[in-house]
């Protein structure tokens, strides 16, 4: 049992003002989240905890306390500051997993900036559509990664500062480059902070749509409430605990759960940077002794495949609670995790737009293999009827979620995108754009999502993207991509092509295309298999009928295909 109590306790006496309580802010007040991350846990005490402990490639090893964090991100942010650099103006932060990456995003937002972290891989048309979209001024990279944006710079007059972290001193500056070596950087003791409030404007997070360009989902400073109460209850991080996010801050699981959460709590957190094995990883726990582990399913179901033999050579012990997100945990994973680790890994449900966690298993719930756990307390939640989006009151009935959009870390928009925004809320209800049911002991059981959107490996893929990257080939005259069903990817990216007169399909041609799209695309988007067919399916006004392509994939009934046709 859980040292707070059951789901049931904690639910009937719920109320956000828990954490208010907790962080001591006092509703219409400031609320800083670089602020409560860093000088606030100092002024408690503990400026000489650890806070941060980072390992990358080539043995290389830093580590700060909380003190350390406080003084770093003061650097930074004055740094910005004295470029110019103002409240809401949006910072970029394009960095590996290097130390630079966590101090700037704090320090970004101890200035009242907004921080919108990207995901380093990204190759520069992925890139250049969400800076452009952002109008973004600053952006803060590392020298490996600035070859991309000086690919994109002419078309981008609004960009400002392109800062180096670890520029080479023997190399050119080019137009709106500037150094920064924060180890070389007079630090800066005190910072005033930025008195944002509640409603200020903090994190802006790219994820990808169905129809359209990513999207810039907004959020405010006081979706730290969320997030703090949720790592505490969900994540269930403790005075002494060694916490481990796998995720990369250039996605939502790793700003909030990765930056915001742990920090605000006090807690110390180990980053590596050094990528996925399983030996690599049991090598990271047991060094680190980590003894809270959030993760992923396809990491999850990648260890699994690595063996049991290969967690026996590893001392293992210091964990204490396993969780995971993005992606359908399947239940032989949950099975899995417990008869070798010990210890079952909780599942919890959210997404960008959520900011925090609204679903989940917590200690001292019953975890349920295959469920996703039951509404935070405080989340309000129903399973909405597909057509007429009424509340299903049986059990077991698969509809949309839906949740009552009042918990303090739910996005305030869509960047620039207000139609798309408004189109999220039904009837008083957020819909995330996902199928569950709920059962009678209200756990839910997801279903699979209510658009095209591919879940690849926890990331989001927008068919139109990888279909629009496939129409610039010369060759293709229409695409349709879908998910097709992976062992450990549990989706991956499948493109059907129709050719141009004149072209034939053969394997060169495949080869072509591929290389021609990687230019476009990120790796995480990139087609496994191209299908040359001779048509598509379409409906009358001749949208392309993904779902049934779908549905081939992955052996399901196809349906009623006339009332498809009509859509
Ligand atoms: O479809 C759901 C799936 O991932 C989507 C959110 O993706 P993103 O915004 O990138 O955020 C991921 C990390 C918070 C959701 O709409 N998803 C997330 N968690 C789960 C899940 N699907 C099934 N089970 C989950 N636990």
């Amino acid at each position: 049992m859980s040292h707070f109590g059951s789901y049931d306790d904690r639910a009937a006496n719920f109320s956000w003002s828990i954490a208010e309580k907790e962080l001591e802010y006092t509703p219409g007040g400031v609320i800083n989240i670089g602020w409560y991350c860093t000088d606030r846990i100092c002024e408690n005490g503990s400026g000489d905890k650890k806070a941060l402990i980072w390992e990358g490639t080539g043995a290389q090893s830093k580590s700060y306390t909380y003190n350390e964090l406080r003084v770093a991100t003061n650097t930074i942010g004055a740094f910005l500051r004295n470029l110019g650099i103002q409240p809401e103006d949006r910072v970029c932060l394009f960095m590996d997993r290097i130390p630079e990456l966590y101090l700037g995003f704090l320090g970004v937002l101890k200035i009242g900036a907004v921080a919108q972290p990207l995901f380093s891989a990204f190759g520069e048309e992925s890139l250049f559509v969400r800076l452009d979209d952002a109008r973004t001024r600053a952006i803060i990279t590392q020298r490996k990664h600035v070859g991309k944006i000086r690919k994109i710079i002419d078309q981008m007059p609004y960009l400002e500062f392109i800062i180096i972290v670890d520029h080479d001193r023997k190399k050119e500056l080019r137009e709106r480059e500037i150094p920064f070596w924060l180890d070389d950087a007079r630090p800066v003791e005190m910072l005033d902070v930025h008195p944002t409030k509640a409603e200020s404007p903090s994190v802006l997070h790219y994820t990808s749509g169905t129809t359209g360009r990513p999207k810039g989902v907004q959020h405010v400073h006081y979706s730290l409430i969320s997030q703090y109460l949720t790592t505490k209850w969900v994540l269930d991080i403790q005075e002494n605990d060694i916490y481990w996010c796998t995720a990369d801050p250039g996605w939502v699981t790793g700003t909030s759960y990765g930056i915001i959460g742990p920090f605000a709590m006090g807690a110390t957190q180990c980053v590596q940077d050094i990528g996925f094995s399983a030996e690599n990883w049991y090598r990271w726990i047991e060094k680190q002794k980590v003894t809270v582990w959030y993760s992923a399913p396809t990491a999850i179901r990648s260890l699994m495949k690595a063996g049991d033999a290969i967690v026996k050579k590893f001392d293992l012990s210091s964990l204490r609670h396993l969780a995971s997100v993005g992606e359908p945990l399947n239940a032989e994973a949950v099975i899995w995790s417990q008869r070798v680790y010990g210890l079952p890994f909780h599942d919890t449900y959210w997404q960008t737009e959520t900011g925090s966690i609204v679903i989940s298993n917590f200690p001292g719930m019953k975890i349920k293999p295959g469920s996703m756990g039951r509404a935070f307390p405080g989340v309000t939640s129903a399973i909405l009827d597909l057509k007429s989006y009424e509340p299903i009151t049986e059990p077991g009935r698969v509809g949309l979620i839906a949740l009552r959009p009042d918990w303090p870390a739910l996005m305030r928009g869509y960047w620039k995108n207000p139609e798309t925004y408004a189109k999220k809320f039904v009837n008083g209800w957020y819909l995330p754009g996902d199928r569950s049911s709920i059962d009678k002991e209200g756990y839910f059981w997801f279903a699979g999502r209510d658009d095209d959107i591919i879940n690849t490996a926890g990331h989001l893929v927008s068919p139109f993207e990888v279909e629009s990257a496939l129409l610039e080939h010369p060759a293709v005259a229409e695409s349709a991509v879908v998910a097709k069903p992976d062992d450990v990817n549990m989706e991956v990216v499948k493109a059907f092509v129709t050719l141009k007169p004149g072209f034939e399909p053969t394997d060169d041609l495949e080869l072509d295309i591929m290389n021609f799209i990687r230019k476009k695309l990120s790796s995480l988007a990139m087609p496994q298999e191209i299908e040359y067919v001779e048509s598509l399916p379409k409906t009358r006004s001749g949208k392309i009928m993904r779902r049934l392509l779908r549905a081939q994939e992955w052996g399901e009934e196809i349906g009623d295909v006339s009332t498809l046709e009509n859509d």
